[in-house]
C-alpha cells in the first residue's frame, strides 16, 4: 500500500533512485560530482584538526578531500539516506585504511547528532533532493558548533553538467510519447517534475534553495550569518556518446529514463546520439556546467 505521507513517499522514491545508481554513481566519465565537491571543500577553507560532517556523502566526493584537509587529528563523518551508498563508501574507507572517518545511513532532515558536534558541515548536490530543504538547513545549523561553517552546493552538478539543455526538445518529444508519462501519475513523471509539484504544494517550501536569492533567504531564516554565495562554471569532457549515456543512468536523470518503454528509450537514445555527434569537438563531448556555492557561519 502506498505511503499516505507525501514527504515520506517522496524520500522513498529518491532513495530508490540512488540505491539503483549507487554502484555507478560518480564513477563514470569526468566524475563531475567529485570535481564540484573538491571545489566546495577548497571554498570552505577547512583547517587541520577540524570535525566535519558531510550530508549526503554519496561515494565520498567531499569526504576524501576533507580528510586531506583535516589531517590525522581531524575527523570526517558522512551520512546518506541510502544504505547501499553508505556501505560502498564505508568499504572504500576500510580499503584505504582510513580510521578517522565514518559513514552511516541518515536523513539530512533528521540528523542523529547532538547539538554543536561539528566545526564544518558540507553538502554538495543534496539540498535539491530534500523535500523540506529548510528543515535540512535547520539541522545543519543545530549540529554546528558556535562559529562553525556550512558550505553548500544546493544543486547544479547534475543538471548543469549536461548538454541536455540543447537536447531538451529531443527528450521532451520522446517522453511525451511514453504511456507511463501520459498517465501522469506519480511514477509517470520525472523526479524533477515531481519535486516541482511538491515544492508548489508545500507551504514551508516557498523558499527555493536552488536559486541564489532563495538559498540566501533559507540560510538567513535558520540563523546563519556572513552568508556569501558565488556562481562558478566548469567544463567537463566525455569520451563519446556511450559514456555520456551511461552517465545519465548514474544520477537523478535515470528517474526519467527508467520509466520509459524499451522502444521509446531506444528511439530517444538514437536521436540523442545523432545530436551529440554534431556537438563533438576534437572527438570529445564538451559540456559546461554552472552552479552556486554558499558559505555561511553559525552565529
Ligand atoms: C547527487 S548525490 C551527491 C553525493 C555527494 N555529495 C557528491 O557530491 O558526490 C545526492 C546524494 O544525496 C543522498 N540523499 C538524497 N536525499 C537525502 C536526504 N534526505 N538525506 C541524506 N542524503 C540524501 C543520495 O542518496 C545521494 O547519495
Amino acid at each position: 500500500m502506498a505511503d499516505s505521507d507525501p514527504v515520506r513517499r517522496y524520500k522513498k522514491r529518491v532513495a530508490g533512485i540512488y540505491d539503483r545508481a549507487s554502484s555507478i554513481f560518480d564513477q563514470i566519465g569526468p566524475r563531475a560530482f567529485t570535481q564540484w565537491a573538491r571545489r566546495l571543500v577548497e571554498f570552505a577553507e577547512i583547517g587541520p584538526g577540524a570535525h566535519v560532517l558531510v550530508v549526503g556523502s554519496g561515494r565520498g566526493a567531499e569526504v576524501f578531500p576533507a580528510l586531506e584537509r583535516v589531517g590525522a587529528e581531524g575527523f570526517v563523518a558522512g551520512v546518506d539516506l541510502v544504505a547501499s551508498m553508505a556501505e560502498l563508501l564505508s568499504a572504500d574507507l576500510r580499503e584505504r585504511e582510513i580510521t578517522n572517518a565514518a559513514v552511516c545511513r541518515m536523513d539530512a532532515e533528521a540528523l542523529g547528532f547532538a547539538d554543536a558536534s561539528f566545526d564544518f558541515v558540507l553538502s554538495s548536490n543534496v539540498l535539491f533532493l530534500c523535500p523540506q530543504p529548510v528543515r535540512a538547513l535547520e539541522e545543519m545549523y543545530r549540529v554546528l558548533a558556535s562559529s562553525g561553517r556550512v558550505a553548500l552546493i544546493p544543486s547544479g552538478g547534475a543538471s548543469g553538467v549536461d548538454p541536455s539543455w540543447r537536447l531538451r526538445e529531443v527528450f521532451r518529444t520522446h517522453l511525451s510519447e511514453s504511456a507511463a508519462v501520459k498517465r501522469r501519475d506519480e511514477e509517470g513523471r520525472s523526479l524533477d517534475t515531481a519535486l516541482q509539484d511538491h515544492l508548489a504544494r508545500t507551504d514551508q517550501l516557498t523558499v527555493d534553495v536552488t536559486t541564489l536569492g532563495g538559498l540566501r533567504k533559507g540560510l538567513h531564516s535558520v540563523g546563519f550569518a556572513e552568508i556569501s554565495i558565488v556562481r562558478e562554471e566548469k567544463e567537463f569532457f566525455f569520451d563519446d556518446e556511450e559514456q555520456w549515456w551511461d552517465w545519465q543512468w548514474s544520477h537523478v536523470r535515470r528517474s526519467a529514463l527508467e520509466i520509459l518503454e524499451p522502444e521509446i528509450l531506444a528511439a530517444l537514445k538514437s536521436d540523442v546520439f545523432e545530436r551529440l555527434r554534431a556537438l563533438k569537438e576534437n572527438d570529445r563531448i564538451r559540456v559546461r556546467g554552472a552552479t552556486i556555492l554558499a558559505l555561511a557561519v553559525k552565529n
